[in-house]
């Protein structure tokens, strides 16, 4: 799935705007407060249904507008397609597909996946161990769209035995919590089983695309689990063993619900020893490699949408982001305030659009340092 386009209508400060997407690299060029970012924000929104930026909708519309609009045109080997979604606030979202209502877009087998750096994401390297193992599961999902039951499956199973535990002391009966071991155990190996599977993939990919981008010193991403459990048996072993504390706290504390993906570099956790440079690029890098891999399983690799990162990185390390991200394929956006800040790459598929400060959208010819 390619995309060709984004149209917006009343979404942040565009009035009426489009902007056409190139096959490769498109670069959105403008000043501080032009629209950058909202433009980047308004293709995550038609794509996804939803804003990387905020979880309150009302936030895209624009100031003293009804109705938030974004189309999104794209095309495959079977023809054009276009998605959309309509915002007015205390109603409910309007998504369509090729003209038909649609309950959730993410919920389409065919629709463009969408992979986003934000400055604020830098979190997800820094940040608690729940934000990483919600990503792997995402990451999970966008590769095998079947598994993302396992998550929900554990997820359900452990609030389950969660309640028993409550109840235990208030005549709760031991052989139910075994029953719901067994079940917590059987959904518990599946998700491990999924997320150790998705990130020995990205283990490979990681390692190439970060020291390519710069990032010194064996970088490396692994899954850590809390459970060492290899059966069923192991694991239900294992909340025998945690069960007194775990009757003590009222709820489960093992199990996958408190596993890691750990980012590294020479060793050390990127999380509490990198700086910030060396985090964004350990970002960056596990962002790249996660399309990679998906690019495999799936018909195209994610529309990867970068904001503001040129300007944090030096010049070597920009040149190699542009690198990887053409020599990989499939499509990219990157903002910058500086047009020189994307370095040219001889016959490359890159293509410029210039953000003004009013509401329309011009593309250019490339000029500078962007062809
Ligand atoms: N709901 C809204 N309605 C109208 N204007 C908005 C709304 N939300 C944000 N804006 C404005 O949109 C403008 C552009 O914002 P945007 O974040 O896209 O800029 P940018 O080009 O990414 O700038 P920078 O280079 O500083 O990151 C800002 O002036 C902002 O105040
Ligand atoms: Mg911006």
């Amino acid at each position: 799935m390619r995309v060709l386009s984004v149209s917006v209508r009343d979404f942040r400060c565009y009035e009426a705007a489009a902007a056409p997407l190139g096959g490769g690299l498109t670069v959105i060029c403008g000043p501080n407060g032009a629209g950058k970012t909202n433009l980047l924000e308004a293709l995550y929104f038609g794509c996804t249904g939803r804003s990387c930026r905020t979880v309150n909708d009302r936030e895209v519309l624009r100031f003293g507008s009804r109705t938030a609009r974004v189309v999104v045109a794209a095309e495959d080997d079977v023809g054009p397609h276009e998605f959309s979604v309509g915002f007015t606030p205390g109603e409910a979202k309007r998504m369509t597909h090729d003209g038909a209502p649609v309950e959730r877009l993410v919920d389409l087998p065919s629709r463009p996946l969408v992979s986003v750096f934000l400055p604020e994401r830098l979190d997800l390297v820094r940040g608690v161990p729940a934000l990483r193992r919600a990503h792997l599961d995402q990451y999970v999902a966008a590769l095998w769209p079947a598994r993302a039951a396992n998550r929900s499956a554990y997820a359900q199973t452990l609030a389950q035995r969660n309640a028993l535990l409550a109840r235990l002391d208030h005549g709760g009966s031991r052989a139910t919590l075994d029953a719901w071991d067994e079940r917590l155990a059987a959904a518990a190996l599946a998700l491990m089983e999924d997320r150790a599977q998705a990130s020995s993939e990205l283990a490979v990919a990681f390692a190439e695309i970060a020291a390519a981008l710069g990032l010194e010193a064996d970088p490396e991403v692994f899954y850590r689990p809390r459970s060492q459990a290899g059966s069923i048996e192991e694991f239900q072993a294992e909340l025998r063993q945690r069960l007194s504390s775990d009757l003590e706290r009222g709820f489960t504390e093992h199990g996958p619900h408190r596993d890691d993906l750990v980012l590294r570099h020479g060793g050390r956790q990127l999380r509490t020893y990198g700086s910030q440079g060396q985090q964004r690029l350990g970002l960056l890098a596990l962002l790249l490699a996660e399309r990679r891999v998906i690019s495999r399983y799936r018909a195209a690799a994610p529309l990867v949408l970068l904001d503001d990162v040129m300007s944090e990185l030096d010049r070597d390390r920009r040149h190699a982001l542009v690198k990887v991200l053409l020599n990989d394929g499939g499509q990219a956006l990157i903002t910058t305030t500086d047009e020189e800040h994307v370095p040219f790459v001889e016959g490359s598929d890159i293509a410029l659009v210039a953000v003004g400060e009013g509401s329309v959208l011009i593309p250019q010819a490339p000029a500078g340092g962007v062809r």
